[in-house]
């Protein structure tokens, strides 16, 4: 179901409200992937140009309802502020007197950032006096925080039921881009797979091979469906309670006539560290004692065969211990597979931490189709569950189905 957006309203002399994922990381107190607050800024933009007054609030980190001088959103803030080339003062805290005067204070065209909502415990609680207290400063409520979507807390989804409550842009095209992988996609469609475990993905994966023409599988969850086939890992990462899951799952992509592509040869490591010994071997012979850290080059030519005509492509994952350069060659060169792919016409849809890392340090975000801000939310929305930060929005109206006198008239 579409949802009602910040087109919907005239947000002019408005206190909007507007839920953020400003949930970014930070190191030496700087932030250092900024993709998420850049994604919010058309709609921020948007409020502030239309004249509103935009009350932003996010989550930082995982405080547990404790105040931690670390987690604070003021680095957030100044990058916000730079980009936006316009002060966004932050509030000491979500709540209280002080930041009561502050919204008070707001004029219109005006943004203000609240502190980090997870210092109160009443947030991922969904506690209904904590959500009554942030309806207080807005007049609206817009959602545009679809990384946090798949969480039902007192900013996501109990402010909405006491606020006339929109989705915001950044959410719209998340919602667009994914319905779409899932609702029509040019076909053919693939789906490429990685990271450490297969557990996190099996609903995924359930779900995907009911519309996907194309499974491409790598990273450490591979290895589960190495050992299905029979094959041995050595010490790699590998999920042995979940070879059974794995073994369904080929079976179900067989009787579903969905083609899955294994690593066939794969680097291996000593050891999962830097400067440690590694070669290249094929997945038939593994040596008892040694990890698997990427895809091997004959894996990589055979991922690129299969994804010659695909139409499509949903990549969640990394191929290889992406975090070490030296096992990093899978993932990022089916980064630039993928970019050459999305630039001849092919809908690239990424997601997931390291993938969207490999694309993003090889300079290539630019290139693709979409790159989704939501971790745990996309594969949420990909296993095809409603998430609560969505549905709770206002839907739009579905257009009354012409009546036989109307078409009638319309034609006499
Ligand atoms: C995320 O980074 O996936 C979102 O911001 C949600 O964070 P959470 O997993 O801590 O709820």
């Amino acid at each position: 179901m579409e949802k009602l957006t910040i087109r919907d309203f005239d947000p002019a002399g408005q206190r909007v409200f507007v839920r953020v994922d400003f949930n970014v990381p930070l190191a030496d107190g700087r932030v250092t992937d900024d993709s998420r607050i850049r994604g919010a800024l058309p709609t921020i933009k948007t409020l502030l140009a239309a004249g509103a007054k935009v009350i932003l609030a996010s989550h930082l980190g995982r405080p547990d309802g404790k105040v931690q001088d670390g987690l604070r959103l003021r680095p957030v803030g100044e990058r916000l502020s730079q980009l936006l080339r316009r002060n966004v003062p932050v509030t000491g805290d979500a709540l209280g007197v002080g930041t009561e005067d502050a919204v008070k204070r707001m004029r219109n065209g005006e943004a203000l950032l609240l502190e980090n909502l997870r210092f109160h415990a009443a947030e991922e609680k969904n506690d209904p006096a904590f959500a009554a207290q942030l309806a207080k400063y807005g007049d609206i409520y817009v959602n545009d925080a679809f990384g946090t979507a798949h969480r039902a807390h007192a900013s996501t989804v109990g402010i909405a039921k006491l606020l006339p409550a929109y989705a915001g842009l950044l959410m719209e095209r998340e919602i667009a881009m994914l319905s779409s992988l899932l609702e029509k996609p040019k076909r053919p469609f693939a789906a490429i797979l990685g990271g450490a475990k297969v557990s996190d993905k099996i609903n995924v994966i359930d779900h995907l091979l009911t519309k996907v023409d194309l499974l491409i599988l790598g990273g450490g969850m591979a290895n589960t469906f190495l050992l299905a086939q029979g094959k041995s890992v050595g010490k790699s990462l590998a999920e042995h309670d979940r070879v059974d899951d794995a073994r369904r799952i080929l079976a179900a992509a067989e009787k579903a006539g969905v083609d899955v592509v294994l690593p066939t040869d794969v680097v291996i490591a000593k050891e999962v560290t830097r400067g440690t010994e590694y070669k290249t071997v094929g997945t038939e012979k593994f040596p008892a004692s040694w990890h698997i850290v990427d895809v091997g080059e004959q894996s990589r030519a055979a991922i690129e065969t299969a994804l010659a005509d695909v139409q499509t492509v949903l990549w969640n994952g990394p191929l290889g211990v992406f975090e070490i350069p030296s096992f990093a060659h899978g993932t990022k060169e089916i980064a630039r597979f993928l970019a050459d792919k999305a630039e001849h016409g092919a809908t690239v849809v990424v997601g997931g931490g390291d993938s969207v890392a490999a694309i993003e340090q090889q300079g290539l975000a630019d290139k693709m189709t979409h790159i989704s801000t939501g971790g745990g939310a996309s594969l949420e929305f990909l296993e095809g569950r409603e998430l609560p930060g969505i549905a709770v929005l206002q839907d739009k109206p579905t257009p009354a189905p012409k009546s036989k006198k109307a078409k009638a008239g319309a034609t006499a």
